[in-house]
């Protein structure tokens, strides 16, 4: 499906803001890349060099620009602690991801982060938005939950090259 090409470029509530991730952030993408289970649940690669993590955030910012997706420093109080992200990848629905660096974790900013892009989703028109989570991410799975994310089947999607079994939720507005 196609998001709307002009993705907000900040969301906030009264705790979390997010902002688009911009080339300056590449120290963020390093550091998420040195943390073990963001590189275990997420598309990012082991310890990627300064070289690698400006071309991931490079990347972010052409799907940006293309209208394919926005990703998202998250900040509390006023200090990145993670990303978090919206996008297409094609015909299927608008799909989410995310992933905090572990010392902001436990306190609700990934919901607060998800929360704030599904329902501009739902503000926008958007009528489904998926994620996907390996079997065995109970953190994730728990995340989705808890942001209104219905499990709603299994998929084999490649990730860093291998074809791996996900489990699909689905997130949609309520219609009555
Ligand atoms: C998944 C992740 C973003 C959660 O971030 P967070 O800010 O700690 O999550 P929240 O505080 O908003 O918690 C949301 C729910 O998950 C639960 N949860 C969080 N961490 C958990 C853990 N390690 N084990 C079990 N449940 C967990 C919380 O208790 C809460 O559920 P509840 O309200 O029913 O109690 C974080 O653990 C992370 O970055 N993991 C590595 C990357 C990743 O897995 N990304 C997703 C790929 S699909």
């Amino acid at each position: 499906m196609d998001l709307p090409s002009l993705l907000p470029r900040s969301f906030k509530d009264g705790e979390v803001v997010l902002r688009l991730l911009s080339n300056s952030d590449w120290p963020l993408e390093q550091a998420l890349s040195n943390v073990a289970d963001v590189v275990r649940w997420t598309s990012v690669s082991a310890g990627l060099s300064e070289q690698e993590a400006r071309e991931r955030v490079q990347h972010s910012i052409s799907r940006y620009r293309a209208g394919a997706g926005g990703r998202y420093v998250v900040e509390r109080y006023g200090l990145a602690c993670g990303t978090v992200g919206i996008g297409t990848a094609g015909d299927g629905p608008a799909e989410v991801g995310y992933a905090l660096l572990p010392a902001a974790r436990g306190a609700g900013v990934a919901t607060r982060s998800i929360r704030l892009l599904v329902e501009w989703a739902v503000r926008v028109g958007i009528d489904e938005v998926a994620l996907h989570t390996f079997p065995d991410n109970l953190a994730s799975q728990r995340t989705a939950s808890r942001c209104g994310f219905v499990l709603t089947g299994q998929t084999i999607r490649a990730v860093k090259g291998a074809d791996t079994a996900l489990l699909t939720w689905s997130y949609r507005p309520r219609t009555v």
